[in-house]
């Protein structure tokens, strides 16, 4: 494996990294390939990126692999990147077991045809008792959206009178979304110099480290991944409070 002189050490990995994947679509334009091409490559930055965050020791990898939005998208698109998902679940399957690692899904799954539905409950299912890194794919996935399910399901007790909201607090709140038992994102980086949120962890993400890079997602390797961690060891988290408090 190619070494860097970047391998930032593990004194405060991020626990929680989000990452847009962007930019598939234009790596493969600049080569004179269909889109899908860009997809493909891009699921090597994926395994790369997974297994350099499970080495860093990173707690949880959200990665925004298909949006809300995406399902406008020509239905060759999205049906090449279903295809994708289920080749990815079946090939990675074996390393994830070694590996430890356990897979997570968020996002609106009933909007997925049965066959993907299927795949990815067993996928979440035979990697349920990993103890390594929680790899969050965020599919059919929308913040407003799973916002919105969040509500919809507080209205629902609030009316069953099995909730005061009176007691409704940020983290009564939270524990209705997707991502409920996992931490805020530390971390979120955004590869293809598209400098905005698109719709992703809109809730988790109010204190979250923003990272942009110009480099498009199949381009994406251990190498910029390093840049992006050795860039959030230089911010200064102050949550709302001044230098002199944090320093206490
Ligand atoms: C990101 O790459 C992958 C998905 C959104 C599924 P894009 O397909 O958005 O690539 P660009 O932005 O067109 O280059
Ligand atoms: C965001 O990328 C969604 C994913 C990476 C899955 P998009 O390409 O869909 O975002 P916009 O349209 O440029 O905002
Ligand atoms: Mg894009």
């Amino acid at each position: 494996m190619r070494q860097s002189t970047l391998e930032p050490e593990a004194n405060n990995v991020p626990a929680h990294v989000a990452i847009i994947m962007d930019g598939n679509g234009r790596w493969a334009r600049q080569r004179g390939l269909p889109r899908i091409a860009g997809h493909q490559q891009g699921v090597e930055s994926v395994t790369e990126v997974v297994d350099a965050c499970a080495r860093k020791g990173v707690c949880y990898l959200s990665l925004f692999a298909f949006s809300s939005e995406n399902w406008g998208r020509p239905r060759q698109e999205v049906d090449a990147l279903m295809l994708l998902l289920l080749d990815y679940l079946t090939s990675q399957r074996q390393k994830m077991l070694e590996n430890g690692i356990r897979l997570r899904v968020i996002g609106d799954l009933s909007r997925m045809t049965q066959g993907v539905q299927q795949a990815l409950v067993e996928a979440v299912q035979a990697t349920s008792a990993g103890k390594g890194l929680t790899l969050v794919l965020a599919l059919s996935y929308g913040g407003r959206d799973e916002i919105l399910r969040a509500v919809r399901r507080i209205v629902m007790q609030v009316q069953g009178g099995k909730l005061d909201p009176d007691r409704l607090d940020a983290d009564a709140f939270a524990a209705f979304l997707d991502l409920a038992d996992m931490p805020p994102a530390d971390l979120m980086i955004r590869t293809s110099g598209e400098m905005r949120i698109s719709n992703f962890l809109l809730w988790q993400a109010a204190y979250t480290e923003l990272y942009f890079t110009e480099v498009l997602w199949p381009d994406f390797n251990l190498e910029e991944l390093n840049k992006a961690f050795a860039d959030y060891y230089q911010r200064r988290r102050r949550f709302g409070l001044t230098d002199e408090q944090l320093q206490l």
